[in-house]
């Protein structure tokens, strides 16, 4: 029977678990209270121990192998006397630790006896930040990662170049910080500039946050357009040799790479081999969005590479560069990710098998992709998934380009209606995106974020469509209080 006194955990649990049964009674959680593990199941004892505020030692909460359960999957029971957290991998005990938690904070470390069965039902359950129009530190990065994580979000996709910056360290380049990594603020006159490269030790530092909290880091280094930030650096590597700017405007700029100069494949392949060493996960995103043809069109060294690989279109280029930068991906062992652009002029190159192609421009790319067999990511800017965009369609509203309502997000499924089963199971999940032209605060970005990622959190992991999200606006509000986050408060549809 629930009392007042005791909430139930279905109340206090978000994203909703997919079984839950409540139980009498309640554990206090205590700083004497003990966690103990067995094997794999030490390290994230660890980690619990100190986020729960505990102690190694005795079996008050115990993380159990249960080698029977899927990958994801976890079983909590939390009695009068006893939590137990029973998980067949890191991930999936992870998950259980993710749940103790909300409940520990939200109800004052009393955590209502239950028993919880739980998995998510997509793989790839992601954001992205845009470090490069806006820089972040490290600090909000780690905390942005911490929430996510919390509510089952596992893959960070870390948007380090575009025009307007370069903000991982390439070793041998030296004019990417020098030039590349910082913007004139046009806006002033006295020669400011913003911006910096991120250090090696700082990207270090947020993997291993990252992988303590079970979720993997996908650097995005923008190909072939979105470079002007390069190009003021190396202007050998456009097609009229420059002089370009690291941008202070945001949009779509012409000038791009070069396709008829092989230097910058050379160039490539070396800040590829780099980025795959830095950064330790299987995947690397190769851009390709938003790429003009119009320099291509121009350009006597871009014209002689369409004549000797026997290209009749400018838009082949595109598709001809991203089969080399995902041969690049490959050598280093890693997995290439790209913008749904990566479709265009494919017709007769065919696109690298293992692409994975994410779908930004509506579901089309997505839809189209997953049926020539690729797998995909799901970011419809059109179903809520750009938190860019405004709440609401209201001029009181942060936010740019367009609008991205809460109960968008809380409708949205990665998978579009008409795709065939094959197609389906292409689709590995969902990314929200955060841009930051007009985001100049992580205050900002937070308002933007929050609640709409723990939304998207709930649609990934167990969809239950806008009226049962809708109803959790309050108790989204309270979590985000605990967690010192702003947030939209915001109630019209
Ligand atoms: C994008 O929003 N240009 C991928
Ligand atoms: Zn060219």
């Amino acid at each position: 029977m629930n009392t007042h006194q005791s909430p139930r955990a279905l109340d206090l649990l978000f994203p909703t678990p997919l079984h839950i049964e409540e139980r009498e009674g309640s554990y206090r959680l205590h700083h004497t209270t003990t966690i103990a593990a067995s094997p794999p199941f030490e390290t994230l004892a660890d980690t619990a121990a100190q986020l729960l505020g505990c102690k190694r030692g005795g079996e008050d909460i115990l993380f159990k192998h249960e080698p029977n359960l899927e990958d994801e999957e976890y079983r909590l029971t939390i009695s009068k006397v006893q939590i137990v957290v029973a998980a067949a991998t890191v991930r999936g005990a992870f998950h259980g630790l993710s749940a103790v938690r909300k409940l520990a904070l939200l109800n004052d470390n009393i955590l209502p006896a239950c028993k919880v069965s739980d998995k998510p039902a997509f793989v790839w359950r992601g954001f992205m930040l845009d470090c490069v129009r806006h820089f972040f530190s490290v600090d909000f990065i780690i905390k942005l990662i911490d929430v996510a994580s919390l509510f089952g979000m596992n893959r960070f996709h870390w948007h380090l170049t575009d025009d307007q910056g370069w903000r991982i360290p390439i070793d041998g380049w030296p004019r990417l910080k020098e030039v590349a990594s910082k913007r004139t603020e046009l806006q002033y006159l006295d020669g400011r500039t913003y911006g910096r490269m991120y250090t090696k030790e700082e990207i270090a530092r947020v993997q291993q946050h990252a992988h303590s909290r079970q979720m993997l880091v996908i650097p995005e280094v923008e190909t072939p357009g979105h470079v002007s930030a390069l190009l003021a650096a190396y202007p050998e590597f456009g097609c009229s040799g420059g002089p370009y700017e690291v941008q202070d405007r945001w949009g779509i700029f012409d000038e791009v790479l070069c396709a008829g100069n092989d230097a910058v494949l050379d160039f490539f392949d070396d800040v590829i081999a780099q980025v795959a060493a830095l950064f330790s996960d299987p995947y690397i995103h190769i851009g390709g969005d938003e790429c003009p043809q119009a320099e291509w069109e121009r350009c006597p060294k871009c014209q002689e590479r369409m004549k000797k690989e026997g290209l009749s279109a400018e838009r082949q280029l595109q598709s001809w560069l991203t089969s080399k930068i995902s041969a690049m991906v490959h050598a280093r062992g890693k997995r290439p990710i790209g913008w749904d652009e990566v479709l265009d002029g494919t017709e007769e190159m065919g696109l690298p098998q293992d692409l994975i192609v994410q779908s930004w421009q509506g579901v089309r790319g997505g839809i189209e992709a997953s049926r020539r067999g690729h797998q995909v990511i799901m970011s419809p800017n059109t179903q809520g998934c750009y938190f860019d965009y405004r709440h609401l369609d209201s001029a009181e509203e942060m936010g740019n380009l367009g609008v991205s309502t809460l109960h968008q997000v809380a409708s949205f499924t990665p998978i579009p209606a008409d795709l065939d089963e094959d197609a389906k199971r292409m689709v590995l999940g969902a990314q929200g995106n955060l841009w930051t032209e007009r985001v100049l605060s992580s205050r900002q970005a937070e308002y933007l974020l929050f609640p709409r990622l723990f939304l998207l959190a709930q649609q990934l992991w167990n969809p239950q469509g806008p009226e049962k999200n809708l109803a959790k606006l309050d108790l989204l509000e309270r979590y985000c209080a605990h967690l010192d986050l702003s947030c939209y408060r915001g109630r019209s549809k």
